[in-house]
């Protein structure tokens, strides 16, 4: 296969000088791509990360390194300021601030620890450092705010807004990772699980290498700065229940599918949220039960303000691996690299 990396070379508004850019969330699905293609376009990356990085903490050091080759790897603790300062800044001067940064959980604490404060960081250090421009990778998902971790997300990305640094708002749709889930339990012949029909929900799926392009563009493109950007890979939008057809006519097999009631959130969060109440620390239990009725009732397309309606039509794509493309790629090669980790739980 051909390298997935663009190879343009990186602008310089300096002449005779590489752009300098700083990536935090370096290590996250989309981070690893992300630094990977600014490297392919020649820019001058420092990733910053955890020494124990991955899903379940899985990846050493020397494993990071390898993974992110090509930009300079610094460790050391995005929470802490001080940290940031001292091992990733190191009294440099930096064009552009990347953050890829999430909650690895989702949890209601964790979501405002890292979404919003650690991200909020990156910003403070980077503007120290010289940067003009924040690119930020966030979520489709807050244009209709219900969950924790998207009040921390939008609380950051007005904070970016009014910053005074170019900005860049990406908010991408579905990633591949959340439909794989039921890819090896249709292989061994389970039922595929939708809610309702399985017409619930959409979303124009969108790959990591065609994601980090778009994230990368950002740096040279003006249509692509000071703006909010909602972006899906390519071709139409599709349902749980076609991606689901998709999956058994790939397999050669008769599509059969499970249909589960999407009321039965209805009966665990409140139980949940009320159990929450007596035991604090129920508190994320309950909110993964929001999360999971969410995904499970919510499309991942633009909203539509007038209608209040999902549309596929006005959700961008970009990009050239389709569903189709990742589901014949795991088929033959397997899942690896699309571990949702505590994020499985829903
Ligand atoms: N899943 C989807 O379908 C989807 C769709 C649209 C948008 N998004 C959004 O896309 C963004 C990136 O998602 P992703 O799947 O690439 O994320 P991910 O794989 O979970 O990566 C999260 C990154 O944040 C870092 N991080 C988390 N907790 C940390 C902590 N306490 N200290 C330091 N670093 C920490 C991780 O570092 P470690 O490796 O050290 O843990 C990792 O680099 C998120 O904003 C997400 O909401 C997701």
């Amino acid at each position: 296969m051909s390298t997935p990396f663009s190879q343009e070379p990186a602008f310089s508004t300096n002449p005779g000088q590489t752009k300098r850019v700083f990536v935090v969330g370096a290590t996250g699905y989309i981070g690893k791509f992300v630094v990977r293609e600014l490297v392919a376009r020649g820019y001058d990356v420092v990733s910053f990360a955890r020494e124990r990085s991955g899903v379940d903490a899985s990846t050493s050091a020397e494993e990071t390194r390898r993974e992110l080759s090509g930009s300079t790897v610094r460790f050391g603790d995005v929470c802490d300021m001080d940290s940031l300062i001292r091992n990733g800044i190191r009294g440099e001067r930096f064009d552009v601030v990347v953050s890829c940064l999430t909650s690895r959980n989702g949890g209601i604490e964790d979501s405002w620890k890292i979404d919003y404060q650690a991200t909020r960081n990156a910003l403070d250090a980077g503007k120290e450092a010289g940067a003009n421009h924040f690119v930020l990778l966030s979520a489709i998902c807050v244009q209709k705010p219900r969950l924790e971790f998207q009040r921390a997300k939008l609380r950051f990305e007005k904070e970016l807004t009014e910053s005074g640094l170019l900005w860049s708002i990406v908010r991408p749709t579905a990633y591949f990772k959340s439909i794989a889930g039921q890819v090896e339990a249709v292989r061994s012949g389970k039922p595929y699980v939708v809610f309702g029909k399985g017409e619930l929900t959409a979303c124009k799926p969108i790959s990591e290498a065609d994601l980090a392009r778009f994230m990368a563009d950002c740096i040279e493109d003006p249509s692509k700065q000071n703006r909010i950007l909602p972006i899906g890979g390519p071709g139409k939008a599709i349902s749980a229940r076609q991606q689901g057809e998709l999956l058994f006519e790939l397999l050669g097999k008769e599509p059969k599918f499970k249909n589960m009631p999407i009321q039965m959130f209805d009966v665990i969060i409140p139980v949940l949220t009320l159990m929450a109440k007596l035991f604090p620390k129920l508190r994320d239990k309950a909110e993964f039960a929001r999360i999971g009725k969410y995904y499970c009732s919510e499309s991942m397309l633009v909203l539509n303000p007038a209608t209040g309606k999902y549309d596929p039509e006005a959700t961008p794509s970009y990009g050239t691996e389709t569903l189709r493309d990742f589901y014949g790629r795991v088929l033959k090669e397997g899942l690896a690299g699309q571990e949702l980790g505590a994020h499985s739980m829903f």
